[in-house]
C-alpha cells in the first residue's frame, strides 16, 4: 500500500510515466465520503425498464454486495457505471466532481473504475508476472506488445500484487496453466495494477471450488478500505461470508438495503428472492 502511494505521488510530481496518467486529468473528489451517486436512473430496452428510477450511493472504501433475482438489473447497473449503457434519465456521479454520463468508456476506466467480467481475460501464453506487468500500462491496446523497463519500485509493486492475489509461487507459470480460480485472482490483480478507486465484480465465484471461494472472500474483503468494491453474486453462502452492507435489487430499483441479517429477514426480499 505504501509503495503504491509513493509511486502515485512520484508520478504526479514529475510525470515520468505518462502512459499511466489519466488523460482526462480528473481526480475524484470524495470529501463528502461518497464515491458513487446514482440518482433517478432509468434505462429502458424497447420500452421495458431494466433500471427504474434507481437511487444508489456507495461510500468511499466500502464493500457492497448487490443481490437480487435474475433480470433484476444488476449487470445493467454495472453497464451504466462503466459507460457501456447510457440511461435515458437520471444522473451518475463519481465523487462530487465527475459526471460519468459525460465520459467515454475509456475515460471512465481512467478516472479509476475497474470492472471484472465473469470470464477471465488473461493472456494465457504469458506468465503471471508478465500479465501484471502488462496491466501496468493503462492502455489495453498495447498490452500484448508492452514491455516496461521496470524500475525497482515497479517490481516491488508487482511482487506485492502477487502476494495480495496469492500467486507468489505461480509468478513464472503461464496464465494458461492456472486453475479457474487462480485466473480470476490474476485478473483482479491486473485490474488492481491501475489502483482503481472503484472495483466492480460480477459473479466472481461462479465455477470456483469451495476453497477458492474462501480465498476470494479474503481477497475481496482485504481490498475494501483502499478501494470501494461492489460484488454482485448469487451464491448466498459467499455473500454471507463477505457481507457488510447489502443492496437488494428488484425490477430495476432498490427493494431493500442493510446488513445481511436485515435483508434476509425482510419479508419482501424473502418473497422475491431468498424464499425459493
Ligand atoms: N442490451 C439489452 N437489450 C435488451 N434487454 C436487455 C439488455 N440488457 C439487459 N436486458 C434486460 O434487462 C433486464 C435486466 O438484466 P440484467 O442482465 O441487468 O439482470 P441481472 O440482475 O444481472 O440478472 P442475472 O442475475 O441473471 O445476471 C433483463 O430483463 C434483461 O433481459
Ligand atoms: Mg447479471
Amino acid at each position: 500500500m505504501k509503495t503504491l502511494d509513493r509511486l502515485r505521488t512520484g508520478m504526479s510530481r514529475d510525470r515520468v510515466f505518462d502512459f499511466m496518467m489519466p488523460t482526462t486529468g480528473l481526480e475524484v473528489d470524495v470529501s463528502h465520503g461518497i464515491l458513487l451517486y446514482l440518482e433517478g436512473v432509468t434505462v429502458s430496452f424497447d420500452g421495458f425498464k431494466a433500471i427504474d428510477n434507481l437511487n444508489l450511493y456507495l461510500e468511499a472504501g466500502e464493500l457492497r454486495c448487490i443481490i437480487g433475482p435474475n433480470g433484476a438489473g444488476k449487470t445493467t447497473m454495472m453497464d451504466i457505471i462503466t459507460g457501456k449503457t447510457r440511461p435515458q434519465r437520471g444522473s451518475v456521479h463519481f465523487g462530487q466532481n465527475i459526471d460519468l454520463l459525460r465520459l467515454s468508456e475509456p475515460e471512465i476506466a481512467q478516472v479509476g473504475i475497474g470492472r471484472k467480467f465473469q470470464k477471465p481475460t488473461v493472456f494465457e501464453s504469458h506468465t503471471v508476472f508478465e500479465n501484471l506487468e502488462m496491466a501496468m500500462s493503462g492502455d489495453k491496446r498495447v498490452w500484448p506488445t508492452f514491455r516496461a523497463r521496470l524500475n525497482g519500485e515497479q517490481k516491488d509493486q508487482i511482487d506485492k500484487m502477487l502476494e495480495t492475489i496469492g500467486l507468489v509461487d505461480q509468478r513464472a507459470d503461464t496464465a494458461g496453466s492456472l486453475s479457474h480460480g487462480q485466473k480470476q485472482w490474476l485478473e483482479i490483480g491486473m485490474l488492481l495494477m491501475q489502483d482503481p478507486h472503484l472495483l466492480l465484480v460480477d459473479e466472481p465465484v461462479a465455477g470456483m471450488t469451495h476453497q477458492e471461494m474462501e480465498r476470494t472472500a479474503d481477497l475481496l474483503t482485504s481490498l475494501a478500505g483502499r478501494h470501494t468494491v461492489v460484488v454482485v453474486e448469487h451464491d448466498m453462502d459467499f455473500v454471507r461470508s463477505i457481507a457488510r452492507k447489502v443492496t437488494v435489487l428488484h425490477q430495476g430499483s432498490v427493494l431493500a438495503e442493510g446488513s445481511m441479517e436485515e435483508v434476509q429477514n425482510d419479508r419482501r426480499v424473502v418473497e422475491v428472492y431468498l424464499g425459493g
